[in-house]
């Protein structure tokens, strides 16, 4: 090609390229200052870009993995991010996000289409410092890390129950874990946080010093800062016992009775913990995939625990290292390979209904029969409901712990958490699988207030969501009684809406 020939073509890509939307000059120049600042830390597309390349895939929900920031910073310490926070508001135009393990599957929160990513690759790992028994522990990499090395020394702390999960993002969320009935949510046990303000200032926010703030980074996602390094009080454990045990159909009317008992007393042996997932997938299949935790070596064989294990199936929990099972735990989602949504909904553990568990997952099975049977039936993969028992002593360890954004406390009801998932493989599909999922909670807005009548319970109990398995279009933040105390705050500490208008993420 000759030189005029060849500008040509280029003029032709760029053209095809702006149709399709180029990130902004703007953006353009921030990446420029980006990689100036902080040398070999900033990502840039283009051909033969095999680090860009991965990064980009480094998302759960194949959705995301299709999006093209215009570059990703990869910072090394707090200092980094800091340098990376003032040069972005140097540029109020551009958009960006952070990224800790990025599997938040909504579209906008942890990477952005030719913005500017921050991403925790190498701020990874954990420390158990023994003088002042706590954890150290980074935002990036995976549970499987933290679980791994702070075993080494007896310790673990409240976090993820899939080990193939990220860390960052859900000790920001709230953080459902095997040990919350004993330690409270996976938040309420971090006391110092080393975080990048709006200013592009590193604060160690600690929650003896700045209770409000600590209370306020407990389930506000990323509107307070970028966090580079948890501090987080510990809990001690030797082996445990548990593993994931699927059903079938047939055992269905035994487990949701189990599962109806345990949530109104798996409170009362905190050691024991579930997720019960149900699945339902092409042509009718329906399966339940629970998943066991005992904070002990042997399981107790009397409670709702013991009648849980006493459903017969093929499987086999056993005594192990925590970090194996959640190590196993993780296994068999991370073949999933699939679009995603995620979309939760709060509701009371209504004791006089016990049939509640299968109405809302028959309601589930009706309105995704349809998008499951579209040929070839691999186009959907498959939805599920998960049912995470959530009671009212979680809030009062909460209350003790100085609390959390989501406000439980020592007087909550009993809760269950419920999480709607979806995979499938097509863009073209995505409307189809968010309305089945928003379908879903507005059938709950309608009948679960109903529910709550006949059963002669209390109507404005509080309900609040929670967010780490919340859909973007969720009034999470809304949802929490001390909304108006925790905005104000967020405006004091990111007066030019930094977070609040140009980063990723639930907004106050
Ligand atoms: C397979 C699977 C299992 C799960 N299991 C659990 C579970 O057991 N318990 C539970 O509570 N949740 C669970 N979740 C939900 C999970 O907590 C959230 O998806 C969470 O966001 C994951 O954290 P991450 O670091 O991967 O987040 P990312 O996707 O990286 O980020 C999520 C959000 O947090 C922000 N963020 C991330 N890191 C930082 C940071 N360092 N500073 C400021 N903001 C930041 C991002 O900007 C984004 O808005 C699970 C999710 C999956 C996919
Ligand atoms: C759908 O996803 C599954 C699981 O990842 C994969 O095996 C299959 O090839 C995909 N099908 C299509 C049509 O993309
Ligand atoms: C930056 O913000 C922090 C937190 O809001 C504040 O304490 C600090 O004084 C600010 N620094 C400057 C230089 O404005």
């Amino acid at each position: 090609m000759g030189k005029s020939a060849s500008l040509a073509f280029v003029t032709l890509l760029l053209g095809a390229q702006s149709v399709l939307g180029d990130p902004s000059e703007a953006t353009n120049k921030a990446c420029t200052d980006l990689k100036n600042a902080l040398p070999g830390k900033v990502l840039t597309p283009g051909f033969l870009q095999l680090e860009y390349e991965y990064e980009t895939q480094q998302y759960w929900a194949t959705n995301l993995r299709e999006v093209d920031p215009a570059c990703i910073v990869q910072p090394n310490s707090a200092q980094d991010v800091s340098d990376a926070v003032k040069i972005l508001n140097k540029y109020p135009t551009v958009q960006f996000a952070t990224r800790s393990g990025g599997h938040d599957p909504n579209k906008g929160h942890s990477t952005v289409q030719d913005g500017v990513v921050i991403a925790m690759t190498d701020l990874v790992g954990a420390r158990y410092d023994a003088e002042e028994d706590v954890a150290y522990v980074k935002p990036g990499g995976e549970w499987n890390d933290v679980i791994s090395e702070l075993e080494k020394s007896g310790v673990a702390i409240a976090g993820g129950r899939l080990g193939l999960v990220g860390v960052g993002g859900l000790l920001l969320g709230g953080g459902l874990s095997f040990l919350n009935a004993q330690e409270g949510l996976a938040s309420d046990n971090i006391i110092g946080w080393e975080t990048v303000m709006a200013n592009g200032s590193i604060v160690n926010v600690d929650a003896k010093k700045h209770p409000d703030l600590a209370q306020a980074m407990r389930g506000s996602g990323g509107q307070f800062g970028i966090v580079t390094q948890f501090k987080a009080k510990v809990h001690h454990l030797g082996n445990v016992w548990g593993g994931s045990c699927v059903y079938d159909e047939s055992k269905a009317d035994q487990l949701y009775a189990v599962l109806h008992d345990f949530t109104a007393q798996g409170a009362q042996d905190p050691k024991a913990a579930i997720i019960f997932s149900d699945l339902v997938f092409a042509a009718g299949v329906k399966l339940k995939l629970v998943f066991y935790f005992y904070d002990n070596p042997t399981p107790p064989t009397s409670g709702p625990f013991a009648d849980f294990i006493k459903v017969s199936s093929a499987c086999k929990p056993t005594t192990q290292k925590y970090s194996e099972l959640l190590k196993k735990n993780g296994d068999p989602v991370g073949l999933l390979n699939a679009r995603s949504f995620f979309r939760t909904y709060t509701i009371p553990h209504i004791p006089a209904r016990p049939q509640m568990y299968k109405e809302i997952r028959d309601k589930l099975a009706e309105l995704t029969t349809q998008f499951l049977s579209i040929p070839p039936l691999i186009r959907a993969i498959q939805f599920s409901v998960d049912f995470q028992p959530f009671p009212a002593l979680f809030g009062k360890i909460s209350a003790t712990k100085g609390g959390n954004a989501m406000g439980l406390t020592a007087s909550d009801p009993d809760r269950i958490i419920l999480i709607f998932q979806g995979a499938w493989n097509l863009s073209d599909d995505d409307d189809l699988a968010h309305g089945i999922a928003r379908q879903l909670t507005s059938w709950l807005d309608e009948v679960v207030p109903k529910w709550i009548a006949e059963a002669g319970m209390p109507e404005n109990m509080y309900m609040p969501l929670f967010l780490n398995d919340a859909m973007w279009d969720q009034p999470v933040m809304q949802s929490y009684k001390d909304y108006n105390k925790f905005k104000t705050l967020q405006k004091q500490v990111d007066p030019d809406g930094l977070w609040s208008t140009r980063a990723g993420g639930f907004k106050y």
